[in-house]
C-alpha cells in the first residue's frame, strides 16, 4: 500500500489505549486549560486521525511562515498549509508547559488534547497578512477563509499533542466519519490496490458521480473513496447529515456494488482553492488512496482562483517526489445534450456552450428552494428529491 506523507507508518495522535487514556484525562483536570477555536480544534481531530501524519503537533511561527511561503517547514518536510493554534488570549497559560485543550464545538468543552507547550509567539499583522496572501492568494476580508484566518488571533501556541478525542464526528457520524487508519485497514481489507479519492463538500450531481466513474475507468482502479468533509462550511452551504444522504442514495443507484466506499473527515473548509487541494493530496494519502481527484475550482470560493489553479499547483509548488498520491486532473465536467451524456467539454470538441447542459450553484440553489427538481441531466432524481425535501424544511 502507499506509504503515509513523511513516515513509513502512521503515526495517529490519538490516544487509544484505555489506561493511558484515563490516565490523560485525570491529568488534564488539574492543567492549566485552553479553549481552542474551531480551527485549531479541526486541526487536532486532523492530527488525532493520523491525517496530518508526520506532524506530531501544531506548529511555531518560524514553521508556519516557512510552509506559508515555501510549502515546507523548517526542516524541510513538504507541507502545504499551516497548522495552527492561534489565540486571542493566552494568559491563562501564559508559564505553562503543559496544558489541556478544550474542544469548543461539544456541549460542557470537555478536554480533547494534552500539549507540551514548546513556545507562545505573538504574530504581527504583517505575518498574518502574508500568511493569508500566501495561503488564500488574497487578503480581501470578504474570503470565508480569510476572514476565519485573520480573525483567529495573534498568539501562537505551538507544540506537540496527544489527541484525547476526536471532536463530536464519531457520534454524529458513526457510518461515515472515519480516520485515516481505519480507511486504510479497510483499502486493505477489500484488496484494493489503486484507489481514487473524491474530495467533496457538496452533494454529489452529475458532474461529481461522472468525475468518479471517469476516473475509475481510465485508472482501471479497483474502487473510489468518497471522502466527504464534515466540519463546519460557510452559510448557505448544505449541512453534513443531507449531503451524507444524496451521496449514499447515489453510490447505491449509480454504483458497481462495492466500488465505493462512503467516507467522511471532521475538519473545517478552509476555501483555500490550490493550497487546500495540496493539502488534499497529503491527506489522502495518509488514508492509503493512490489518486486524488482534482476538477474545476476544486476548493474554490467566488472568483478568487482560476477555474484551474488547483491542479497547475501541482507542477508549479511540489517538488517532484515530495508526494506519492498522484492527481487525476479532470476539466469542466457537463452534461452534452448532443451525446446525451457526461462529458468533460475539452473532450467534446464540435460542441459549443450551447450544447452543455450548464447551471450555477445560486440557479440550482433557488430552484430546490422553489421546489423545482433540477433536470435530471444535472442531478439524479433521487438526490434532487433529498435536497428539496431539505430546502422545504429550511423554509418552514
Ligand atoms: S470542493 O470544494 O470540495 O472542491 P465540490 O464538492 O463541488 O467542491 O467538488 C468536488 C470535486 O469535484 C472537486 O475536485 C471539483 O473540482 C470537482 N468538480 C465539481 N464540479 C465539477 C464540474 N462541473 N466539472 C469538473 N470538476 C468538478
Amino acid at each position: 500500500m502507499i506509504k503515509p506523507h513523511g513516515s513509513d507508518t502512521l503515526n495517529p495522535l490519538l490516544v487509544t489505549d484505555p489506561q493511558q487514556l484515563q490516565a490523560l484525562q485525570t491529568e488534564a483536570e488539574s492543567l492549566p486549560s485552553l479553549q481552542l477555536n474551531s480551527a485549531a480544534a479541526a486541526n487536532a481531530v486532523m492530527l488525532g486521525a493520523g491525517y496530518f501524519n508526520p506532524l506530531d503537533g501544531y506548529m511555531n511561527l518560524a514553521d508556519a511562515l516557512a510552509v506559508a511561503e515555501n510549502l515546507h517547514t523548517v526542516d524541510g518536510l513538504f507541507w502545504p498549509v499551516p497548522v495552527l493554534n492561534l489565540v486571542e488570549d493566552a494568559s491563562a497559560i501564559a508559564d505553562a508547559s503543559r496544558i489541556a485543550l478544550r474542544d469548543p464545538n461539544t456541549e460542557g468543552n470537555p478536554v480533547m488534547a494534552i500539549m507540551d507547550v514548546s513556545a507562545i509567539e505573538t504574530v504581527s499583522g504583517a505575518q498574518i497578512e502574508m500568511m493569508a496572501q500566501q495561503i488564500f492568494a488574497t487578503t480581501d476580508p470578504e474570503h470565508p477563509g480569510v476572514a476565519t484566518f485573520t480573525g483567529l488571533g495573534r498568539n501562537l501556541v505551538s507544540g506537540s499533542i496527544q489527541v484525547l478525542s476526536l471532536s463530536y464526528f464519531q457520534a454524529d457520524f458513526p457510518d461515515t466519519f472515519r480516520t485515516a487508519g481505519e480507511i486504510r485497514d479497510e483499502i486493505a481489507q477489500r484488496g484494493w490496490n489503486k484507489v481514487v479519492a473524491f474530495q467533496t463538500r457538496n452533494p454529489m450531481h452529475r458532474a461529481h458521480e461522472e468525475l468518479c466513474h471517469m476516473a475509475m475507468e481510465r485508472l482501471e482502479a479497483d474502487g473510489v473513496v468518497v471522502h466527504m468533509l464534515l466540519g463546519k462550511l460557510k452559510q448557505g452551504d448544505i449541512p453534513a447529515s443531507v449531503r451524507d444522504d444524496c451521496i449514499r442514495k447515489m453510490v447505491e443507484l449509480y454504483f458497481p456494488a462495492n466500488s465505493v466506499m462512503v467516507t467522511g473527515y471532521g475538519f473545517d473548509m478552509l476555501y483555500a482553492g490550490p493550497r487546500e487541494a495540496v493539502l488534499h493530496a497529503v491527506f489522502r494519502q495518509n488514508m492509503g488512496c493512490t489518486h486524488l481527484i482534482v476538477g474545476r475550482d476544486h476548493a474554490g470560493v467566488g472568483d478568487y482562483y482560476g477555474a484551474f489553479d488547483a491542479q497547475t499547483i501541482f507542477a508549479d509548488r511540489v517538488p517532484a517526489g515530495a508526494l506519492e498520491i498522484e492527481i487525476f486532473n479532470a476539466d469542466h465536467t457537463a452534461f452534452s445534450k448532443k451525446l446525451g451524456r457526461v462529458v468533460m467539454m475539452n473532450e467534446a470538441d464540435d460542441h459549443t456552450k450551447d450544447d452543455f447542459i450548464l447551471l450555477s450553484g445560486t440557479k440550482v440553489r433557488q430552484m430546490l428552494g422553489d421546489g423545482i427538481a433540477p433536470p435530471p441531466e444535472f442531478s439524479r432524481p433521487e438526490v434532487a428529491q433529498i435536497l428539496m425535501d431539505y430546502y422545504q424544511l429550511e423554509s418552514a
